[in-house]
């Protein structure tokens, strides 16, 4: 799926205080097959901007294009939110489920689907634990799993990985580009982490401190399947050297979360 996002604006009101301004005329376009990675400041307007193309809010100006999405059966959107949003009435395995059934798929099918997602993520052992009983990132994995398992065309994902130890996100890492390499969704990434923004992607887009304008697009030349040796890759290196460039432009324009 293509995915255009022509002039995207979007303030909110806040009563009778002054409108806050998240994005001002944001363009882009998400590649059919292509891994886009977002990075900016805190409050930049980039769960905004994944909220609008998921159809949760309007753009004050502009629209978003979706071409090309005859999908034979696969989803068009998946979204692995912020907040993350799992169902607290239903366990792990429910939750993963839930996607699967609004599918209608029949139960043994989804039931090993499942099986599959937990594996992957680590979960096995956890099935039957409903989400207060979870870690923060036993419940990021849990809604990644979520969204991963329906095989959409369009993966929408909110700093996926955020909550995660350091040894359990660069396994992720490892997955969700395996994953993406195998199924190829468009995806639409947003994170904190420069390292894990050129890991993964094919394209970073660069969104500037509030209202979000888009600064930079970098185009990223490394080979896939990615594996951990990337990162040593010279390539790879002088890619985190411009980005860390271009954000540093914004001096004290904002705060970072965890790199
Ligand atoms: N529903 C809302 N009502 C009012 N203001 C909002 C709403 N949603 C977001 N905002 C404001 O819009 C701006 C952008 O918020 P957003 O959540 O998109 O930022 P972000 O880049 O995702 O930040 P973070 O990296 O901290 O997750 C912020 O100033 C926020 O306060
Ligand atoms: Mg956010």
């Amino acid at each position: 799926m293509r995915v255009i996002l022509d002039n995207l604006s979007k303030a909110f009101q806040n009563g009778d205080q002054a409108p806050v301004e998240a994005l001002r005329e944001i363009a882009c376009t998400i590649e059919e097959n292509e891994f886009l990675a977002v990075v900016g400041p805190s409050g930049c307007g980039k769960t905004t901007l994944l909220h609008i193309v998921a159809g949760l809010l309007c753009p004050d100006t502009g629209r978003v294009f979706f071409e090309g999405s005859v999908s034979n059966g696969r989803p068009q959107t998946a979204v692995v939110f912020q907040e993350l949003a799992l169902f607290p009435w239903r366990t792990v395995a429910r939750n993963i489920e839930y996607g699967l059934e609004e599918m209608g798929l029949e139960k043994k099918v989804r039931k090993k689907r499942v099986k599959e997602y937990i594996d992957l993520v680590g979960l096995s052992g956890f099935e039957r634990m409903y989400p207060h009983q979870l870690s923060g990132g036993m419940k990021q994995r849990t809604a990644l799993a979520r969204a991963l398992s329906l095989d959409p065309l369009l993966l929408l994902m909110d700093e996926p990985l955020s909550a995660l130890d350091a040894h359990t996100r660069m396994l992720m890492q490892l997955e969700l580009s395996r994953i993406y390499e195998k199924t190829r969704p468009s995806v639409l990434y947003i994170t904190h982490s420069i390292p894990e923004a050129v890991f993964l992607a094919d394209r970073v887009l660069v969104l500037s401190p509030r209202p979000g304008r888009v600064k930079a697009v970098l185009t990223l030349d490394l080979p896939r399947p990615r594996t951990e040796r990337i990162k040593v890759d010279p390539k790879f290196v002088s890619y985190l050297d411009t980005l860390w460039g271009i954000l540093r432009q914004d001096g004290k324009g904002g705060t970072w979360g965890s790199i």
